[in-house]
């Protein structure tokens, strides 16, 4: 079956066969297999989040498939997972990465169906030199992303085939390196050949234009899509925090795998300013930290729980129904990079 092409047409969209260069990435430790879904049969790149990291591996490993499962069932087309490459204080990676990567592996060579929609595998935060080879092997596309552009030719280098510039203005993990989308994502896309897709930030058809116009073939959105009429997984608590917050309401906090953004309040307080946690309890806090945000999902507590979010959310004041949106937001980003531009250019006169 061809892929279907929509307004934007690049080496990106062809790579993973889907109409527009628009993506809704990894949201977790929380349930996305239904705004995945929306996103995907709107033409975009939906991601199943990765649901935490429990006890017990293998449990978690079990609900993250639960949810990949159940994507399947609500879409033919393709879709992502997300994993981050978690590391501890002295640099080694974390089980959960290793044990999430095989059920995903796994999930795909034992369903044939599956494996067709579950295209795409993104890793973030570590490293992920050592998963290369057994994405490719299993036949899927390697997105990494990273915060700097040591990190990008990094991953390049090691074989992935599509990198996401993350600006600290970016929703959840901020990169440590604190370099802006508007600065990183230039460099990036001279220092690789790869596509590579801006993530942070981005919330319309303009963000998306102005990505392409700084050499990226897309955008992946977290926030954009967390305020959509489609996210129903979500308290509507969270997306209310969301839809209410202002400018300087976020703020960059010590997080999971290194900084994270996510709005000022009574949590994130207690943890900003704060070094990062490397003692023996450090994993026990990382699951306090996990739980927060759950809670936050689950029960609608942002006042007291991490209510993570990117900076874009001062500039989002309604939902939106995402199968309108993601064509209508490719459609924008076309008519932006055909008129506006060109409207503002001056008339040459002759001098002298
Ligand atoms: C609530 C929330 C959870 C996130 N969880 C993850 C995650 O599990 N893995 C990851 O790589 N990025 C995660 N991110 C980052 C997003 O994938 C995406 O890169 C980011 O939201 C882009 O910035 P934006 O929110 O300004 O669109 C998260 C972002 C948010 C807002």
């Amino acid at each position: 079956m061809d892929a279907p092409t929509g307004p934007i047409a690049n080496r990106w969209t062809r790579l993973v066969g889907v109409a527009h260069p628009i993506v809704q990435e990894g949201l977790g430790p929380f349930r996305t297999p239904r705004l995945a879904a929306a996103v995907s049969n709107a033409g975009g790149l939906g991601t199943v989040s990765m649901p935490g990291m429990p006890e017990d591996l293998e449990a978690g490993a079990r609900l993250f498939r639960d949810h990949i499962e159940e994507c399947a069932t609500l879409t033919d087309r393709p879709f992502a997972v997300n994993i981050p490459v978690g590391v501890d204080a002295n640099g080694e990676v974390l089980p959960f990465t290793d044990v999430y990567i095989r059920m995903v592996l796994d999930a795909r060579a034992a369903d044939a169906e599956l494996a067709r929609r579950l295209t795409v595998l993104t890793t973030s935060a570590g490293f992920p030199g050592a998963y290369v080879d057994r994405i490719h092997d299993a036949g899927m596309v390697h997105q990494h992303k990273v915060g700097s552009t040591r990190q990008a030719v990094k991953a390049a280098q090691a074989g992935v085939d599509v990198v996401l510039a993350a600006g600290f203005e970016m929703g959840g993990h901020a990169p440590a390196a604190m370099v802006h989308t508007y600065v990183l994502v230039p460099s990036v896309t001279e220092a690789v050949d790869v596509p590579v897709l801006l993530t942070g930030g981005a919330r319309d058809g303009r963000g998306l234009a102005a990505a392409l116009a700084m050499g990226a073939e897309g955008v992946a959105m977290g926030t954009r899509f967390i305020t959509s009429r489609d996210n129903s997984d979500w308290h509507p608590a969270y997306i209310q925090a969301l839809l209410d917050a202002r400018e300087g309401d976020d703020v960059a906090f010590d997080g999971v795998y290194g900084p994270c953004r996510g709005l000022r309040n009574a949590a994130s307080d207690e943890l900003v300013g704060r070094g990062r946690h490397g003692g023996s309890d450090a994993v026990a806090e990382t699951r306090w930290k996990i739980e927060s945000m759950q809670r936050a999902q689950t029960e609608g507590d942002v006042e007291h729980s991490l209510v993570m979010t990117g900076q874009v959310a001062s500039a989002i004041r309604e939902l939106v129904d995402v199968a309108e949106f993601v064509p209508a937001m490719a459609q924008e980003a076309a008519d932006v990079l055909r008129g506006v531009v060109g409207s503002q250019l001056g008339t040459p006169v002759a001098v002298g």
